[in-house]
């Protein structure tokens, strides 16, 4: 099947009512079921044709064999020459990962026994701060280096029994100042992560933390610790190597929770809950290489992922967790997806000839329930939903609250695909208002319905099932990269910004001329400087 016949497909599909191919049978065999987690894709138009030829443009794009190509670290981030391993963070097993004829996973694990001995000493109050034990801990990172441990920080809140971490990534001085405000410097420890150690708000707010914890601390490069590919760099700021935790060029930015980018997780959990956070990202690993295509859950939501965007052209994608320490996944989802898959060109250089991947947003329910759902159910475009409910919540005292959110996931599936008939809203109505008025009236409150979710269900968001779903969405994202012909491990688009923001910050400084610039970006400027 081409992309050509995928549209006409759904086409062919249009007016498919989702509701009458519901039944028993259909649930049974649109859904998917990995360790603690079940995906039912069923509320869906696909239908078990398409899904077959879907399957067979996944296997014809090579998603087999380009799979085992980055489980077996070839190099398939093709741009850059490197290999994609973050799945070798989570090899607990240590079975060998050979990258260029090297198995990377003795240096892998023992970065992780160092981070866990790192850990404890904080945990435990051997390493401490020049006022006593650690009580805080500042994450200082952006992008990967930051949504990762954030959203796992929040999702996790239940197993924290460490230190409190706080997170800054914005180069926006009022982040740092308001993190750092309340914070004692005497007893804080600060992670610098950066991959690169080069990025600008990072290394802008290090140095201003740096600064702040000298006005306290003798030696404030004592109490700092560096996340970093760049061991050149982590000395050159200050930080002794034995609090210096490297990771290689295969670990992709938004792929790096797994490892030392996660030590502010680490030290809140505690290692032992860490690992389980791992073991679940490599039990999400085993199941993706070895499940057949209709049984990967990870294939399966691509598949559904492209229906969706490239099939029916609905251009964005809702995540909407029904979990409060959820909130962060839609921001953590969408640098996962849109960095990953926001590209134009193929891999060969080429104009890709299809949509790349999705507009990707959210909110925990039942929030977003009173915000921008108006939309997802009456609005002229249709927007694919991703549900995802755990069935029970941590607060044992609070079971009612967790049955309301629960009901509401359940009840929000359910209004999208039934939706409400005119007749139906008449009904609601027919007491209040008469003749054309009541027309008028239910009118409003017809729901066409017809509209597509999948919803993804857990027992428990324990740190294993965390690890399940985050390396499911990293899988998913790879199958649809694959069957796009793109590569999903650069991110060359969020260069050309950088560029210019460095040569506009002397204009802004009144340094240099804004000459060459385009009027609007003129007057931008001359405007933000006389309000200066
Ligand atoms: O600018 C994009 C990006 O490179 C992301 O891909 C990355 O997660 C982020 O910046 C931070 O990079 P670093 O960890 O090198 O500071």
């Amino acid at each position: 099947m081409t992309w050509s016949d995928l549209k006409s497909r759904a086409k062919a599909a249009d007016g498919r009512k989702i509701l009458d191919m519901l039944d028993d049978a259909r649930v049974q065999e649109f859904s998917a079921s990995m360790g603690d987690l079940w995906l039912d894709y069923s509320k869906t138009s696909l239908d078990a044709e398409t899904r077959d030829l879907l399957v067979a443009m996944a296997d014809k794009a090579g998603v087999a064999a380009r799979r085992d190509a980055m489980f077996a670290g070839k190099p398939i981030n093709e741009t850059e020459g490197r290999a994609v391993l973050h799945t070798a963070l989570r090899n607990l097993d240590g079975g060998r990962v050979m990258v260029e004829g090297r198995d990377v996973m003795p240096q892998v694990l023992g970065t992780l026994a160092r981070m866990e001995g790192f850990a404890r000493a904080v945990r435990d109050g051997y390493f401490t701060g020049q006022g006593g034990p650690i009580t805080d801990v500042v994450n200082i990172g952006i992008g990967g280096s930051d949504l990762g441990p954030a959203m796992a920080y929040q999702a996790l809140s239940p197993y924290h029994d460490g230190p409190a971490c706080h997170f800054v990534s914005n180069v926006d001085g009022a982040h740092i100042a308001d993190v750092l405000r309340p914070l004692n410097p005497e007893t804080t420890l600060v992670i610098v992560a950066s991959k690169t150690f080069t990025t600008v708000e990072t290394m802008t707010n290090a140095a201003t933390a740096k600064a702040w914890m000298a006005e306290k601390v003798r030696d404030p490069a004592a109490q700092f610790a560096a996340l970093s590919s760049a061991l050149d760099k982590t000395h050159g700021f200050g930080i002794s190597e034995t609090r210096v935790f490297g990771f290689e060029d295969w670990v992709g930015g938004r792929y790096s929770v797994w490892g030392p980018i996660g030590l502010s997780l680490m030290l809140a959990i505690g290692p032992q809950a860490f690992r389980a956070f791992l073991a679940g990202g490599q039990a999400m690993d085993r199941h993706f290489q070895s499940a057949e295509p209709l049984e990967n859950m990870p294939v399966m939501l691509a598949l559904v992922g492209i229906w969706h965007n490239q099939g029916l052209g609905h251009a964005t994608r809702a995540v909407l967790p029904y979990e409060q320490r959820l909130a962060r996944l839609p921001a953590y989802l969408q640098q996962l997806e849109m960095e990953s898959n926001g590209k134009g060109v193929g891999m060969d250089g080429s104009t890709l000839d299809v949509d790349s991947g999705p507009i990707v947003w959210g909110e925990p329910g039942t929030n977003g329930q009173h915000a921008f759902y108006q939309l997802i159910h009456q609005g002229t475009r249709v927007v694919p939903c991703e549900f995802m409910v755990g069935a029970e919540g941590h607060e044992d005292e609070l079971p009612h609250q967790h049955r309301l959110l629960v009901a509401n996931c359940v009840a929000q599936s359910e209004a999208l695909v039934r939706g409400r008939t005119l007749e139906e809203a008449k009904k609601t109505v027919a007491g209040q208002f008469e003749g054309k008025e009541l027309e008028r009236q239910a009118r409003h409150r017809v729901f066409p319905g017809n509209r597509p979710s999948t919803t993804l269900v857990y027992p428990k968001l324990t740190p294993e099932v965390l690890g399940q779903i985050l390396a499911l969405y990293e899988h998913r994202v790879f199958v649809e990269g694959v069957m796009l012909g793109i590569n999903s491990y650069d991110q060359w688009g969020v260069e050309l910004g950088k560029e210019l923001a460095k040569s506009l910050e002397p204009v802004l400084a009144g340094e240099a001329s804004a000459e060459g610039k385009d009027a609007s970006t003129r007057a931008l400027v001359t405007r933000l400087r006389r309000y200066a």
